[in-house]
C-alpha cells in the first residue's frame, strides 16, 4: 500500500511538472493557507489544472463554486474565464473566505471573483439565473453530507450542456463499501439523474488517489 501511495506520488509530480506548475500566485496561495493553520484539503495542481482545462473546453464564462477554502481551485478555475467572465465561490467560515480574498488579489482575480459567505445551502437559495445567463460550471466541494443537497440546488442554474463536478467522490466510496456517507449518495444520485451524463474520474493527490465525478447537464427531453 505504501509502495503503491509513493507510485501514485511519482505519477503526480510528473503530470504537475509538465502541465499544472504552479506560478507565484498559485503557490503564494498554498504557503498563505499554511501560515493561516488551514486544513491541507485544497485539490492537487493537477486536479486544479483538470478544473480549468474543463471550463476552457466548454467556454466557460460563468462559474459557481461551493467551498473556498483559501482559494486554490478558485484561481485555477478563474484562470479559465474570458476577460468579462464572473467566477462566484461559496464559503461558511469568514475566516477562510477573507484569506481566499487576498489570495484571489494576488493573482490579479479580485474584479472577476466574488466569495460570499455563509452556508451554501443558504447563499445557493438566493442564487438566480440572472441575465447573464445561467451558470456553465458548477465545482461542488464543501461539506460532503450536503452534496445531494448541493446538486438539487444547483441543477436549475446551470445551462444546458453545462457542467457539474462533485469533488472527493472516490475513496468514501470504495474502500468502505458498507458504510453510508454523503459522497456515496451523491454517487448515487448523480447516476440515476435523468438529466446529467456522467463518468467518476479517478484524479491524483500529493496523498494518493481521489474522484473528480465530472456530468453534462443535458435535459432527458434532448437525449436521444
Ligand atoms: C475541501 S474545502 C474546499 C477546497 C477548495 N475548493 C480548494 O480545492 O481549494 C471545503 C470548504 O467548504 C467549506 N464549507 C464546509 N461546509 C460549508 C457550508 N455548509 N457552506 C459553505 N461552505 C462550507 C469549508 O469551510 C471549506 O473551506
Amino acid at each position: 500500500m505504501a509502495e503503491q501511495r509513493s507510485v501514485l506520488k511519482e505519477y503526480d509530480r510528473y503530470i504537475s511538472a509538465l502541465f499544472a506548475a504552479e506560478d507565484n500566485a498559485l503557490h503564494s496561495a498554498r504557503e498563505e493557507m499554511l501560515r493561516e493553520d488551514m486544513p491541507e484539503i485544497s485539490v492537487s495542481a493537477s486536479e486544479g489544472k483538470l478544473l480549468q482545462v474543463l471550463a476552457r473546453i466548454i467556454g466557460a464564462r460563468r462559474i459557481l463554486e461551493i467551498g473556498t477554502l483559501g482559494g486554490y481551485s478558485t484561481i485555477w478555475l478563474a484562470r479559465a474565464l474570458p476577460p468579462e467572465g464572473k467566477l462566484i465561490s461559496l464559503e461558511i467560515d469568514a475566516r477562510y473566505a477573507e484569506v481566499a480574498r487576498r489570495n484571489l488579489k494576488r493573482a490579479g482575480l479580485e474584479e472577476k471573483v466574488e466569495v460570499r459567505v455563509g452556508p451554501a445551502l443558504e447563499s445557493l437559495s438566493r442564487l438566480k439565473v440572472t441575465a447573464e445567463g445561467a451558470f456553465d460550471l458548477v465545482f461542488i466541494d464543501a461539506d460532503k453530507e450536503a452534496y445531494v443537497n448541493y446538486l438539487r440546488q444547483a441543477m436549475p442554474l446551470v445551462r444546458e450542456g453545462g457542467l457539474v463536478l462533485g469533488d472527493n467522490t472516490l475513496p468514501d466510496a470504495v474502500l468502505d463499501p458498507a458504510a453510508e456517507s454523503g459522497t456515496k449518495r451523491y454517487n448515487a444520485a448523480v447516476s440515476a439523474h435523468p438529466d446529467l451524463d456522467s463518468i467518476l474520474v479517478p484524479v491524483l493527490r500529493g496523498k494518493g488517489i481521489d474522484g473528480l465525478l465530472i456530468s453534462v447537464k443535458q435535459s432527458s427531453a434532448l437525449k436521444t
